[in-house]
C-alpha cells in the first residue's frame, strides 16, 4: 500500500530504462476512462502526466479506482511497463510507458471543479477566482517554474559577481518615485502612516553609504497607479546598486544578468554587446523612449520642407515653438490587388491618432502606376511634393502618413501609429528578441500641471558632467546619467548613476522647487547620510515580471504573477481589499467617512 511520503518519483521522471521497476507516484486524477475490466487514469503532478492502468485481475483496489473522479488526489504503486504499440501517445513525455497499478490510495476526494483543468477557453475572471486550480494547468505550472528558475539564476549570477542579498523594510517612508503610495496606518502613532516602498531606492543608496558595495534584492514594490497589461500594483524588481563603478560597468553587469537569464531560462542567445541609443535619437527615429526595433517604419522629419509650404496646417506647425512635421512611410501598405490599407482603413487610422491628441492624419499614397492619391498634395507645390516623396524614398505601393504638431504630440502619435501599423501589417517576428540601451535621458521634464520642472527618472540621478553648467540656465538641455534596457519595445529595467555630492544634490532640489523645509521633512535622513562619506554609486532595477513575460511569451502580466490583482486593483480570489472591523479602525484612529 502506497503511503504519504514514500513517493519514488514525479510522474514524468520515468523513462524506458525504468520499465519493470515498481514505483509509487502521487498526484491528481486528470482523466479517467473506464473500459469495464480496465480503467485508465491520467495522473498529474507538477511535472506532467503518467498513465495508470487498473486491471481488475491485477489489483485488489479496482473498485476503489472505479470511484475515482476528476481531481481526486491519489497515491498509486505499481510496475512501470511499456505500452502496446497501438497505445503509444507521442504527445506525452511519458507516452511510451504506463503503470500497471497494484495498489491505490485516495488521499483526497474532490468536488467537480468549476472548469476543466485543460480547458483553455475558460475566462480569466474564473481562472483568477479559482487560481489554485488554474495553477494546475500545464501553462501556469510552467510559468511558475520559469519564474522560480529565473529568481534562482538571478541570485546565482549576482552572488558570483560579488553582490550581497540585503533586505530593506516594507514599512517605510514614502519614496519619491512618482506613483501614488500605498499607505499603512500606524496603531501606535495614530494619524501617522508608513508607506509601502515604490522601490527600495533610498535604502539601497544608504546601503552604499553603509559600505555594502554591491547590493541586490528581489524586491516587492507597491505603486498605486492605473493597471495596464504590463503593470500591477504590486510587482517584483530585481533591484541592484553598486559602488565605485562607471555607468558602462553598471550597464555591463546588469545586461550580463539578462543575457544569462535568457540563455539559461529561455534558451535564447542574446548578443554579448548591444547598442546604445541616445534618448533624442530614439524619439526622432521611433517616436518612443522604448522603441520596438524589430521592424522599420522609422519616423522621417520633413519640417524643413513643410516650412512655408502651401498647406497651412504644416506651415503653422513648423512655425510654432517646438513644433514639427514628420511622416512614416508605410512601405507596401497600398497594394491595389490585395489592399492592406483601404480608404476606409486610412480613415480609421485618422481616428486612431486622435487618441494621441493629433488633429489629423494627412496622407499621400503612391499607386502602382505612379499616380498619387492624397488628402494634401493639392495644397502644395509640385516641387515640395516631389521633395517629400524623395525623402521618403516612396515607391509604388507606399503610403506616407503625416503628423504636424508640437513635438510631444508628433512623437506620441507617430510612435503609436508605427506600432499599430506593424500589428496591421504583421511585421513583427515574435520569436525574435532585440534589446538596446536607451541612454542620455533628459534630466528634467517640464510639468504643465505643476508649473515646475520634475525629475524624469528621480531626483537622485546624476546629471551628465558636461551639462552641469546649464543646470540653472537651461534645465531642458541637461542630460542625465540614466539608462533603460529596452527589449522588444518594453522597458525591462532602468537605472542611473546617483549624485553623491551634497552641493550638487541641493542644486537639483532647488531646480525641482523643493524648499529646505520640505527636504528636511521628507528626505532629511537621506540627505544627512551624505555628509558622512558617500561613495560614487549607481544601480538599476529590472521588472522581474516583465522579464518573465518575455520568456513565457505572454503580453499579460497577470499570467506571470501567481496571485495577481485585476483592473480595479482587487483580488478575485480573496476579494481584497475588504472592509475591516470597527475595532481595527478605532485602534488605528481612523474614521471611515464614506464607503465606496
Ligand atoms: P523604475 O520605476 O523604472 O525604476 O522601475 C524599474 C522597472 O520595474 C518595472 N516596473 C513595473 N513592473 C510591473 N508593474 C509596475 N507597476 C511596474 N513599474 C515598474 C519596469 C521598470 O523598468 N528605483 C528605480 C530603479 C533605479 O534607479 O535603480 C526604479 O524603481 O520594468
Ligand atoms: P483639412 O484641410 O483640414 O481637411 O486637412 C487635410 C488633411 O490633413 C486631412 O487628411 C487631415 O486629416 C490632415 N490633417 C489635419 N491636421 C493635421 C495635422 N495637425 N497633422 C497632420 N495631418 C493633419
Amino acid at each position: 500500500m502506497a503511503r504519504i511520503g514514500d513517493r519514488t518519483c514525479y510522474c514524468t521522471e520515468v523513462s524506458d530504462a525504468d520499465v519493470g521497476k515498481r514505483i509509487t507516484v502521487k498526484g491528481w486524477a486528470a482523466k479517467r476512462r473506464d473500459f469495464g475490466g480496465l480503467i485508465f487514469i491520467d495522473l498529474r503532478d507538477r511535472t506532467g502526466i503518467l498513465q495508470i492502468v487498473f486491471d481488475a485481475s491485477a489489483t485488489d483496489d479496482f473498485a476503489l479506482a472505479e470511484s475515482v473522479r476528476s481531481e481526486y488526489v491519489l497515491a498509486v504503486t505499481g510496475k512501470l511497463r511499456k505500452r502496446d504499440d497501438d497505445m503509444i501517445n507521442p504527445k506525452l513525455k511519458t507516452g511510451m510507458v504506463e503503470v500497471l497499478a497494484e495498489s491505490l490510495e485516495v488521499l483526497s476526494d474532490a468536488d467537480t471543479p468549476p472548469f476543466a483543468i485543460d480547458d483553455s477557453g475558460v475566462n480569466e475572471m474564473t481562472r483568477l477566482k479559482y487560481r489554485y486550480l488554474d495553477l494546475r494547468t500545464e501553462r501556469m505550472t510552467n510559468i511558475t517554474r520559469l519564474k522560480s528558475e529565473m529568481m534562482h539564476v538571478t541570485r546565482d549570477y549576482l552572488h558570483r559577481n560579488g553582490f550581497w542579498e540585503i533586505e530593506t523594510p516594507y514599512l517605510g517612508k514614502s519614496t519619491p518615485e512618482g506613483a501614488r503610495d500605498y499607505l499603512v496606518p500606524s496603531r501606535i502613532k495614530n494619524g501617522a502612516f508608513y508607506a509601502l516602498p515604490q522601490s527600495p531606492q533610498l535604502y539601497k543608496q544608504l546601503l552604499m553609504v553603509g559600505g555594502m558595495d554591491k547590493y541586490y534584492q528581489i524586491a516587492r514594490c507597491f505603486r498605486d497607479e492605473d493597471l495596464r497589461a504590463n503593470r500591477q500594483p504590486e510587482f517584483t524588481q530585481i533591484d541592484m546598486e553598486m559602488s565605485f563603478m562607471t555607468q558602462q560597468q553598471v550597464m555591463d553587469m546588469s545586461y550580463g544578468l539578462v543575457r544569462e537569464l535568457f540563455k539559461k531560462c529561455g534558451g535564447v542567445s542574446l548578443p554579448k554587446k548591444i547598442r546604445q541609443l541616445p534618448y533624442d535619437e530614439a524619439m526622432s527615429r521611433f517616436g518612443s523612449d522604448k522603441p520596438d526595433t524589430r521592424f522599420g517604419l522609422e519616423l522621417i522629419d520633413i519640417s524643413d520642407l513643410a516650412k512655408g509650404c502651401g498647406f497651412q496646417v504644416f506651415a503653422r506647425a513648423v512655425a510654432a515653438e517646438g513644433g514639427s512635421v514628420r511622416m512614416i512611410n508605410a512601405k507596401g501598405f497600398v497594394d491595389e490587388d490585395n489592399q492592406i490599407l483601404s480608404r476606409r482603413d486610412i480613415d480609421a487610422l485618422g481616428e486612431f491618432v486622435k487618441t494621441y491628441k493629433a488633429k489629423g492624419l494627412a496622407w499621400i499614397s503612391v499607386r502602382k502606376n505612379g499616380e498619387l492619391l492624397s488628402s494634401i498634395t493639392k495644397f502644395m507645390s509640385e516641387d515640395t511634393v516631389n521633395a517629400i516623396l524623395r525623402r521618403a524614398d516612396a515607391k509604388p505601393g507606399d503610403i506616407l502618413l503625416f503628423c504636424a504638431d508640437k513635438n510631444d504630440v508628433v512623437f506620441k502619435t507617430l510612435g503609436a501609429l508605427r506600432l499599430h501599423l506593424a500589428e496591421i501589417g504583421n511585421l513583427i517576428d515574435k520569436s525574435k528578441f532585440d534589446g538596446l540601451w536607451v541612454v542620455d535621458f533628459p534630466m528634467f521634464e517640464w510639468s504643465d500641471e505643476e508649473k515646475r520642472w520634475v525629475a524624469e527618472h528621480h531626483p537622485f540621478t546624476m546629471p551628465h558632467e558636461a551639462d552641469i553648467e546649464y543646470l540653472e540656465s537651461d534645465p531642458a538641455r541637461v542630460r542625465a546619467a540614466a539608462y533603460d534596457l529596452v527589449i522588444n519595445g518594453e522597458e525591462s529595467g532602468g537605472g542611473s548613476l546617483r549624485i553623491y555630492d551634497r552641493k550638487l544634490q541641493q542644486r537639483i532640489f532647488n531646480i525641482l522647487g523643493f524648499t529646505d523645509e520640505q527636504i528636511e521633512e521628507r528626505l532629511g535622513f537621506f540627505v544627512n547620510a551624505f555628509k558622512y562619506g558617500a561613495p560614487p554609486h549607481g544601480g538599476l532595477a529590472f521588472g522581474l515580471d516583465r522579464l518573465v513575460m518575455m520568456l513565457a511569451g505572454t503580453d499579460n502580466i497577470k499570467d506571470v504573477i501567481t496571485f495577481p490583482k485585476i483592473q480595479n486593483a482587487s483580488d478575485m480570489m480573496t476579494q481584497a481589499p475588504t472592509p475591516v472591523d470597527k475595532k481595527q479602525t478605532e485602534e488605528l484612529g481612523l474614521r471611515i467617512v464614506q464607503k465606496i
